[in-house]
């Protein structure tokens, strides 16, 4: 949902500045751009497309104060002139979030003569900036973020200051970075630790005025105050695909990894005593997520009723924050995010904390949005993901899922695996199915052209059926559903014709004839079934790609990873950039 970053430095910093906005890509890549100051005026570049085709436009060029912006497009198209940074006045501005109330800010400032020259919500901040200021940039921003209505993160350059970055925000991240020499500021932490492992992550309200010797906090009354900056865990290299084609298929080798290292890591933390004794009275589980991360409530939902005596449902963060709950009393709410940050998430949490229930976040990134409303947060140790496809991300929520639980199950006295079976177990049965992924390439092979896939499963497999779909459909743009297999009979069969791929996925044995039922339903229509499976089948003259065999419960975090690079080498087959998908984002900050 847009990048910023920036530097004011000693030293040149446009080459950090790149590199900052190509780290950041991943959160959006419809047009780029930067500002700086040279010999003591404010220059602009922008252009649309990729962060790269930014870079000739910044060649010869040097300065040591500037930001930057990598755009997914909101307010306004993907062009030259909506790109940003935006001017008005002495003011530069980019901008992460959306500005709800433009269009009546805009109505306001053409009272005074003032119009926009781009169709974003962004510009109007600079023209506030612009039309506020009386000398003194904190002030200006203060009055200005009075009118503002939505979510924003934004930096400021004003002429009158030479070297100084102001930024303030709202709701969407940003975090403050200081190193020897210099001081910097992104919206995510990755575009900063090559330079310096020291970060402060901003709070809502607070203004921050940097230059190279010092940051100067500012909170909401104008008061100056104190923030502390602390070494970031994240590994300086955790943002490179090494040897890798890409990041995708990087980050889906990494999942044995992120697997033992997020379970190490619960083992040894344990859940606070609050969270025990509401765990322990709780009678529903609510749980919450977007696109994959809803994918993980899925499965969240059938684990708990399969292994505890709770009622458990799961939704989509955008559908409960708009709807009549009535959550039952001594309800506990999963809320499950990747990035922490995702606004319809963040907001169900709220919603959720102030209709009483007790909320547990599962997500990857330490201090990120969620975990400050969270009464509890478990943070998987995926690291960094920088495919826009979610991956290994993914598999360590089903995992932290299983770990929260199994700990209600043992409160009620079931049996569940312990933590030496899934070290053990769980992560050699991963490692094996990696092996898939040559039979996978020549799959994707075999079935490029294609314009119809279903993918299929009950009960556990359905989540992985779900999420199997979403993967493949938003890297190779193929109409892809994912669907209950006892499902297709009540309409999607009217679909099946020789241009459509059916994968089912079977791994539970009670299951299985229900299943072999379906296979036979879609074969008869002149459907083409492939079915990944962890067990012994009979043979149906269809194509079978084995895994290895656990119990049902833990099949989805294997099961999907043969889905994984499916999609992958589809998108790679059709020429496409599996790691930056078109139209979207990683990290939804917007509605
Ligand atoms: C799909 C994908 C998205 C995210 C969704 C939620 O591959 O990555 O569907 O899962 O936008 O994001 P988080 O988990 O950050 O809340």
């Amino acid at each position: 949902m847009c990048g910023i970053v920036g530097f004011v430095s000693e030293k040149n910093c446009l080459e950090e500045i790149k590199g900052g906005l190509e780290k950041l890509e991943y959160r959006g890549y419809d047009s780029a751009g930067v500002a700086f100051f040279s010999k003591g005026k404010i220059s602009t570049l922008k252009k649309k497309g990729r962060v790269s085709s930014l870079f000739p436009l910044l060649q010869g060029k040097t300065s040591n104060c500037g930001i930057g912006h990598t755009r997914w497009a909101t307010h306004g198209a993907p062009s030259d002139i909506n790109a940003h940074p935006h001017r008005c006045g002495k003011f530069v501005i980019v901008h992460n979030g959306i500005i709800e109330n433009y269009g009546e800010l805009k109505k306001e400032l053409a009272k005074k003569d003032k119009y926009p020259l781009s169709e974003t919500d962004s510009e109007i901040i600079a023209m506030l900036l612009d039309n506020c200021y009386k000398g003194d940039v904190v002030e200006a921003v203060r009055e200005v973020v009075k009118k503002l209505k939505g979510a924003f993160a934004v930096a400021v350059l004003c002429e009158d200051f030479v070297g100084k970055i102001f930024l303030f925000k709202r709701e969407n991240p940003l975090i403050v970075g200081r190193g020897e020499g210099f001081f910097c500021f992104a919206s995510d932490s990755p575009a900063l630790i090559s330079h310096t492992p020291l970060l402060c992550k901003m709070k809502d309200g607070d203004i921050c005025e940097i230059d190279k010797t010092q940051a100067i906090f500012y909170e909401e009354k104008g008061k100056i105050v104190e923030r502390v900056f602390i070494p970031s865990s994240l590994k300086s290299d955790s943002a490179n695909k090494g040897d890798f084609q890409s990041f995708m298929l990087k980050e889906i080798y990494d999942i044995p990894k992120a697997i033992k290292n997020t379970l190490c890591k619960f083992e040894k933390i344990g859940l606070s005593s609050l969270a025990q004794k509401k765990l322990r009275n709780a009678n529903h589980f609510l749980f919450l997520g977007c696109g994959s991360a809803y994918h993980a409530c899925v499965y969240g939902k059938y684990l708990t009723e399969k292994i505890t005596p709770l009622c458990a449902s799961a939704e989509t963060a955008g559908e409960y924050r708009y709807r009549r709950s009535n959550l039952p009393k001594n309800t506990v709410v999963v809320a499950v995010s990747q990035s922490g940050e995702t606004a319809d998430t963040v907001t169900a949490v709220k919603k959720a904390k102030s209709e009483g229930a007790f909320v547990i976040a599962i997500t990857n990134v330490p201090s990120s949005t969620i975990t400050t409303f969270a009464h509890e947060s478990l943070v998987t140790l995926a690291e960094v993901e920088i495919a826009v496809a979610a991956t290994k991300s993914y598999n360590t929520q089903l995992v932290a899922l299983y770990w929260l639980v199994s700990e209600v199950a043992l409160m009620h006295k079931k049996a569940t695996y312990g933590a030496v079976y899934l070290g053990e177990k769980l992560r050699s049965a991963i490692i094996k199915t990696l092996d898939v992924a040559e039979e996978m390439h020549r799959i994707a092979k075999r079935y490029l052209g294609i314009s119809k896939v279903f993918f299929l499963g009950k009960n556990f497999d359905y989540a992985t059926a779900l999420e199997g779909a979403l993967k493949m459909k938003e890297i190779s743009y193929i109409q892809v559903e994912g669907i209950p297999s006892g499902e297709i009979k009540h309409g999607p069969l009217a679909l099946i014709d020789e241009n459509c791929l059916v994968v089912h996925i079977i791994t539970d044995y009670t299951l299985l004839d229900k299943c072999l039922n379906v296979v036979e339903e879609v074969s008869a229509r002149g459907g083409e079934t492939l079915i990944i499976t962890s067990l012994n089948l009979p043979d149906k003259g269809v194509k079978v790609v084995k895994i290895p065999k656990l119990d049902a419960e833990l099949m989805p975090i294997v099961s999907v990873i043969p889905t994984q690079f499916l999609a992958y080498f589809m998108a790679v087959e059709m020429g496409l950039d599996a790691d930056k998908p078109r139209n979207l984002a990683k990290s939804v900050t917007v509605e």
